[in-house]
């Protein structure tokens, strides 16, 4: 249904961009059953690419990725899952896209809801960065999305996901929770779809912008003002959020942001009336809520606070290599280097059976949350984002941990397929998503292989990447259309086979 009104209004508004007849079904539905061909592997997997006619964007440079990397995979359902997965992004996620040669704009949907990610829609496209200098429409495609979420960090610097601009002529839709909802700062909810306050968003922002920026060599968008107030917004809001709980003579210090709801679902508010759980200095920034949306225990999320240090440190080199903005250069690599040291000095304890293991959240008081959550980032993917090396003693005892399924919480095993799950998606859900970053930080071949082999196995044959799949059913599963996990799945494989041709 969604679907549909974004193709309706499409065509009304924007015939730059080629899209989608009204005769198109909404993907929800057309995810939810499978399409032939099926595969002729044993997973006979169903091909699950929109008809042409209904392709939200197309481009000739990925059709060919499509070929040449299908052309090297042996195994019949991997050929297929690669091609629905490598091209669910832009074939069912490009809600609007202006592509103007110096100021593009992208608004890219999570999926089965019409609101853009700031987290999920720079992970949607990062599989297509390494085309975009050999083809100007996918560096505009990628350059629109940099533009669309300055624009949104610029006006408000506290949410997670955001409507689609008015000018798009797509209507903003209502999330249902705007009653006994306490935020603050306030938002404008038709500009913003959800203020849940998310540290990580910062640190995908800053990875989008760096890696466009790497790819290309176009650092034009530096020069735009909503960009540049994106980053000034993010780093003062950082260096507020750094501060402890209280005041000298414990006085509160009341923070920047604050969230609080009428709910019977504990992960959807947060503690101390919207404020968080009391924090001491330690270097690192509180988040309100975790990539998974729920709600920190304790505000110092440690992954996430990594992942902000490495892309701080990205975004102070990109300016040092330009030479310009060194001010904004310093402060950034100061921040990461406060946060990156509060990372190591606090987010992390002894445990009795692994030696010295990361946190998943912790406070400065030394209470710390001993789990994973399958969201990236999660501490499994630290390797992944670039702030410790897989090798490292200190990330293995953590692995090991978190791998594990008497001593990870979220962690689940049934016949079918075993993993890290989420509190998001309560006691038996596995999120093929964890199953996939597993492999991505592996260095071990035969582990490799498990996780592509388990990665087949979750998609209750519709032939895409799930949120969540039962352990025991694996029909049972949560989102048909889930587009960040599919971008990520089509990553591992040219990942995997780049490490280890022929694996698959
Ligand atoms: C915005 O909030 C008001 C209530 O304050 C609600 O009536 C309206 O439907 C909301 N609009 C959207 C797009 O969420
Ligand atoms: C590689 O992974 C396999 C499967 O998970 C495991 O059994 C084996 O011990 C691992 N090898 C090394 C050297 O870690």
């Amino acid at each position: 249904m969604r679907y549909l009104l974004i193709i309706h209004s499409l065509l009304a508004i924007n015939a730059l961009v080629s899209c989608a007849d009204s005769s198109c079904p909404s993907f929800t539905d057309y995810s939810s059953v499978p399409h032939n061909p099926l595969s002729s592997g044993a997973h006979k997997i169903p091909y699950m690419r929109p008809p042409p006619n209904c392709r939200t964007f197309t481009n000739p440079t990925i059709e060919k990725v499509v070929k040449d990397v299908t052309s090297v995979i042996n195994d019949p359902d991997w050929r297929q899952l690669f091609t629905n997965t490598f091209t669910n992004t832009l074939d069912t996620t490009v809600a609007w896209h202006e592509p103007t040669k110096y100021d593009p704009y992208t608004f890219l949907v999570t999926g089965d809801i019409t609101a853009q990610w700031i987290r999920d829609s720079a992970n949607q496209i990062i599989p297509y960065i390494p085309y975009a200098s050999e083809d100007i429409n996918i560096a505009k495609l990628i350059l629109g999305l940099v533009n669309m979420q300055s624009e949104e960090l610029a006006d408000y610097p506290f949410g997670n996901a955001f409507q689609p601009p008015s000018r798009s002529g797509l209507a903003p839709t209502d999330n249902g929770i705007a009653v006994n909802l306490f935020v603050s700062p306030p938002f404008n909810n038709n500009t913003v779809f959800e203020a849940k306050f998310e540290i990580d968003s910062f640190a995908s922002f800053f990875q989008l912008s760096t890696l466009y920026w790497k790819a290309t060599g176009d650092a034009s968008f530096t020069k735009s003002k909503p960009w540049m107030q994106a980053v000034r917004n993010i780093l003062a809001t950082t260096k507020r959020l750094q501060e402890p709980t209280y005041k000298p003579n414990k006085f509160v210090n009341r923070p920047l942001v604050e969230y609080s709801r009428l709910t019977y679902t504990a992960t959807e508010t947060q503690f101390g009336g919207g404020m968080g759980n009391p924090v001491k200095y330690t270097g690192m920034v509180k988040t309100l809520f975790r990539p998974s949306d729920d709600a920190t225990i304790f505000p110092f999320l440690v992954p996430a606070n990594a992942f902000l240090a490495v892309e701080l440190a990205n975004l102070g080199q990109m300016f040092s290599a330009l030479g310009t903005n060194l001010d904004i250069a310093n402060e950034a690599n100061s921040r990461a280097k406060e946060i990156r040291q509060g990372v190591l000095q606090f987010g992390t304890l002894m445990h009795p059976k692994y030696g010295r293991i990361f946190a998943y959240e912790t406070d400065g008081y030394g209470s710390a949350l001993v789990m994973d959550d399958a969201n990236g980032p999660s501490l499994l993917s630290l390797p992944y984002l670039g702030f410790i090396d897989a090798e490292d003693p200190l990330y293995q005892n953590t692995r090991s941990l978190i791998l594990s399924l008497d001593d990870n919480p979220w962690y689940f095993a049934g016949p079918y397929i075993h993993g890290i799950g989420s509190p998001h998606t309560g006691f038996t859900k596995v999120w093929p998503m964890a199953i996939i970053m597993r492999g991505l930080t592996s260095n071990n071949y035969t582990e490799v292989k498990e996780c592509l082999e388990l990665v087949k196995t979750t998609t209750s044959g519709l032939g895409l990447m799930h949120e969540s799949v039962s352990v025991t059913k694996p029909e049972d599963y949560t989102r048909s259309w889930f587009a960040w996990c599919n971008s990520l799945a089509s990553q591992f494989v040219i990942d995997a086979l780049s490490r280890f041709p022929g694996i698959i």
